[in-house]
């Protein structure tokens, strides 16, 4: 495969499509929601989660101050409110107002779980470290919401059943297509 190969920046944008998210955050009462793309596992034992946050997002202070956040996961039909939480700042208004979010009671910490996603993980802030533009925030997943009908027997999510929100960066989004689920056993490429 023939490629260019550049030290432009403005190439650096290949590792889309990214699941397109919100974090929810509740800091003393005050509720604020915000779209990210940039996040993922990173351990299973403790679980923890990281999420890539820009220090002059509202929501930013907002996590370090109450020490907790939920990322929760939305599926296709609802990027028009992923967009809207990625467009909009808490600073200068109530997004759950504003958007008529709907709620699931969290269990563990005090940021709402959005009642159209289909997960969640509710966070506990252990770390925050700015890398470069970003800064790294890692919770501990203290609780996690799912729905269950939406999972296969193996546990894994039903994409006939829902399909998740994608990002493909700038405006553009996307989705899965459950005619391309294959399973492919891992023990045929072990070396004994
Ligand atoms: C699809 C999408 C993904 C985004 N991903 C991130 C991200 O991973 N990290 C980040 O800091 N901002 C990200 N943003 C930008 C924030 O969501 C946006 O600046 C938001 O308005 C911040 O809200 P706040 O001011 O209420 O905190 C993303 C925006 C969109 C639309």
């Amino acid at each position: 495969m023939l490629k260019v190969v550049t030290e432009d920046q403005g190439a650096f944008y290949q590792h889309y499509p990214r699941v397109a998210s919100v974090v929810t955050v509740n800091n003393g009462g005050r509720k604020n929601a915000m779209a990210v793309a940039w996040h993922c596992c990173v351990s299973f034992e403790p679980p923890l989660y990281g999420i890539s946050v820009s220090p002059k997002r509202y929501t930013y202070s907002m996590i370090l101050e109450s020490k907790a956040f939920a990322i929760n996961f939305l599926p296709y039909e609802k990027i028009d409110v992923i967009a809207a939480m990625g467009s909009t700042s808490g600073s200068v208004m109530d997004k759950f107002a504003e958007f008529d979010l709907a709620e699931d009671q969290p269990i563990k910490i005090d940021a709402p779980v959005l009642g159209d996603a289909y997960a969640a993980y509710e966070c506990a802030v252990i770390e925050n470290k700015i890398l470069g533009d970003h800064a790294w925030i890692i919770g501990k997943v203290l609780a996690v919401h799912v729905a269950q009908e939406l999972l296969k027997d193996d546990g894994v999510l039903n994409l006939d059943l829902v399909s998740p929100a994608l990002y493909m960066g700038g405006d553009i989004y996307c989705s899965t297509d459950s005619t391309t689920v294959r399973y492919i056993d891992r023990e045929k490429f072990r070396r004994h």
